[in-house]
């Protein structure tokens, strides 16, 4: 599939023989994977939009087997693509042609948790909801969370650098990551897998791993900054008649919610459609043109109420929202996340899904979303907006029955060269993959490729 639909060559890196998979079974026996239909399924992206043809995918479970199988694989010139739940949205997570998977999925342990500060160190393949009910016990909370939870790794978190539904509030992974073990293409293990808060020693290299998308190492351990457990949290979900004043919603909410704002999304009447259509969702409040999430998480639930009591009385009054509800239940609290984290979901249920991932200025963030209806007229089935808001970061998608070579020609440069007009991010958190890494010029100057690659070439100098 995806040789077929995009122009690219496979590198000069050996084929995968008998005697390979007989030295892997040696260094990892009983999980050396070929079984057609395994395979099949690590073949392919969430999306289904890129396929690749591996014959091998590797389960390790402890770093000391990563860095055997690097090395071999260095030695014998193989191509290696790591894996972790394969939520990706951009066709990293699948081989090309046909590189060795290396799965962490069992590389599943957590290494220890410190209940004092909430540090929590753990191995890469750990599920991102199970690693939340973890620390959740314990009266902690992930500093991330995204609708991929019940799938995606850390590991893959972190070599996404994924944003997600809580980056409002904890920030960005380049923050909260304290450390990393990373083995590198040659096999050599890098421990950084540091607990400190401070350490000015020398160049901060974790960071470099962090968003690179296994084009580095593989990291194989995180050690994370896990927050104290917020005690009330309440969700409100909003109509607003238009984006001016999703806009406005958002600045009256930033001056009177304060530091209970934890999250501030929102989605266009095209995504309720979606999720209302193709997930059999309910809407809980009256048809609008838009609609916003707001979420508040603080220490006092009397407290936090009234203040979002105060701001709902004003955004109502002033008509900046025309309808809304606010749930403190988890029931309700999840049914209201549910509408914004399954877009993606039913997206995919529409057709072929285009998905752009931009970091725009947000007074213009929704612009190119009317101005992509107006181009692409009934080329296209749908074309939505939805995202994370608070961070300036526009989810925009299309869709069409069947992938399209002309729409994806009326999409892009276009809505790269729009985003690059307006000094935005052609990938705020999806990272560039397969698929947008040839994008990477809109967005960085000529100085910065040729650094990155430099960089590349002398810690990976085969793959380069
Ligand atoms: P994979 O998809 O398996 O891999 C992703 C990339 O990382 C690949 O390039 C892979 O080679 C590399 N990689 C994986 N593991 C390692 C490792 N241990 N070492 C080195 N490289 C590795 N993203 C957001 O930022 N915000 C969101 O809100 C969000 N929501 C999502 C919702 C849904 C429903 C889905 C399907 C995806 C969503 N994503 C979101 C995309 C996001 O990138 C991933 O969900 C997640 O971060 C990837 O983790 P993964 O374990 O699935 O990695
Ligand atoms: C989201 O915010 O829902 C995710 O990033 C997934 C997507 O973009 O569809
Ligand atoms: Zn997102």
């Amino acid at each position: 599939l995806t040789q077929e639909r995009y122009p690219v060559k496979r590198l000069p890196f050996s084929t995968p023989s008998e005697a390979d998979l007989a030295a892997f079974e040696r260094i990892i026996p009983g999980r050396v994977v070929t079984d057609t239909e395994v395979l099949a399924a690590s073949n392919v992206d969430w999306l289904r939009t890129v396929r690749g043809c591996s014959r091998v995918l590797l389960r390790p479970r402890t770093s000391e087997e990563v860095a055997h199988i690097l090395r071999y694989c260095h030695e014998r010139n193989l191509a290696v693509n790591p894996q972790g739940g394969n939520t990706g949205m951009v066709g990293g997570s699948v081989p090309v042609f046909d590189e060795i998977i290396l799965s962490t999925a069992l590389m599943n342990q957590v290494i220890s948790f410190h209940s004092v500060s909430g540090t929590l160190v753990c191995q890469a393949g750990c599920i991102l909801e199970e690693l939340s009910q973890y620390v959740e016990a314990r009266g902690f909370v992930m500093p991330l969370d995204l609708g991929a939870k019940g799938s995606c790794h850390i590991g893959g978190n972190v070599a996404t650098n994924a944003g997600g539904l809580r980056f409002l509030r904890y920030g960005s992974l380049h923050g909260t990551v304290l450390g990393l073990e990373v083995v590198l293409a040659d096999g050599t293990v890098l421990n950084c897998l540091s607990t400190l808060r401070k350490d000015n020693t020398g160049y901060d290299l974790k960071q470099l791993f962090i968003g690179s998308e296994g084009t580095l190492g593989v990291i194989t351990a995180v050690s994370i900054q896990c927050p104290p457990k917020p005690q009330a949290v309440n969700v409100a979900f909003l109509g607003c008649p238009g984006f001016a004043e999703v806009l406005q919603t958002f600045s009256t909410c930033k001056g009177l919610l304060g530091e209970i704002l934890s999250a501030y999304e929102f989605m266009d009447a095209e995504c309720m459609w979606l999720v209302r259509h193709h997930l059999h969702l309910t809407s809980p409040v009256q048809e609008s043109p838009f609609y916003v999430l707001i979420e508040t998480s603080g220490s006092r639930a009397e407290h936090d109420a009234e203040k979002l009591n105060d701001f709902l009385e004003q955004a109502l009054r002033s008509g900046l929202v025309t309808d809304g509800t606010v749930a403190t239940d988890q029931m309700k609290l999840k049914a209201l996340w549910a509408l914004r984290e399954r877009i993606s979901e039913a997206l995919s249920r529409d057709g072929y899904v285009y998905k752009y991932d931009l970091s725009l200025p947000t007074d213009t963030l929704y612009d190119l979303v009317t101005d992509l209806r107006a181009r692409l007229g009934s080329q296209a089935k749908r074309v939505v907006g939805y995202g994370h808001l608070g961070d300036g970061n526009l989810h925009l998608n299309v869709t069409s029955e069947d992938f399209s070579r002309s729409l994806l020609d009326a999409l892009e440069p276009y809505v790269y060269e729009w985003t690059a007009g307006q000094r935005g991010s052609v990938s705020a958190e999806h990272g560039l993959g397969f698929k947008k890494k040839d994008a990477l010029h809109y967005s960085k100057p000529p100085a910065a490729l040729r650094l990155m690659q430099q960089l590349k070439a002398s810690w990976t100098p085969r793959a380069s």
